[in-house]
């Protein structure tokens, strides 16, 4: 099948991309360095990426970004760009995939723990992660048939703890989150957020 993963250069598009290739035909999308050049903030821009990429199976969207910051210092901009790039970057993902993905094809976006449990400075971050969760619920719904539409909530990630200076046996391996992002192209279940955390 031919997958389509946005934001394949991070962390974790880095751990998907090497466990779906085995099975699949990767094409990687990121602002830099992928085979297709997509900015999630500019619809425009994902129109083009799938003007180019053509038909896909499934498509995984890994990227985008919200700022953290306590409430107190996160300025409209901030929120602009918050919903702008991981919320309506995503919601318009699966809006241009409409005709771009297979039947029964499927779409998986990215939230992540700080939807269900905040933290202070999560404000922004929990209102996109939450955002893209019920959006995903609705799309489901309504592309019942066409296509589905999940998402993967990620826990706090180990190899980011480690970066971040934390202790990386608190949080799930990033090749461990692929796993879960996989079981959306590999089951037929749509309209469900998989959490994938440490247990
Ligand atoms: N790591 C964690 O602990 C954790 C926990 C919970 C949730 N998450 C969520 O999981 C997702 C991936 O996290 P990660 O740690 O793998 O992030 P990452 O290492 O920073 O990678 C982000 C990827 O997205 C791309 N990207 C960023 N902004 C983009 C845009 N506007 N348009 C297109 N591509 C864009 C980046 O490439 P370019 O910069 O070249 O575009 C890169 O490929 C994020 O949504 C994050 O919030 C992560």
């Amino acid at each position: 099948m031919r997958v389509l993963l946005v934001g394949a250069t991070g962390l974790l598009g880095t751990q998907i991309k090497r466990i779906l290739e085995p099975q699949h035909e990767v094409i990687t999308a990121s602002r830099k360095g992928s085979d297709v050049s997509v900015d999630l903030s500019d619809k425009a821009s994902i129109v083009a990426m799938f003007d180019k990429v053509g038909k896909v199976g499934a498509v995984v969207c890994v990227g985008g970004a919200a700022k953290f910051a306590p409430l107190d210092s996160l300025s409209d901009g901030d929120y602009a760009f918050s919903l702008a790039n991981k919320l309506m970057g995503q919601v318009n993902l699966v809006r241009c995939a409409i005709g771009h993905v297979d039947e029964g094809g499927s779409v998986t976006l990215t939230s992540g723990v700080l939807a269900q449990q905040p933290m202070v400075g999560s404000a922004a971050v929990s209102i996109v992660n939450a955002g893209v969760e019920g959006f995903a619920r609705v799309a489901a719904l309504e592309l019942q048939g066409k296509m589905r539409v999940n998402v993967v909530s990620p826990g706090w990630v180990a190899e980011t703890l480690e970066s971040m200076g934390k202790d990386p046996s608190q949080g799930i391996p990033a090749a461990e989150v692929a796993k879960v992002y996989r079981r959306t192209i590999d089951e037929t279940i749509t309209g469900q957020t998989l959490l994938a955390a440490k247990t």
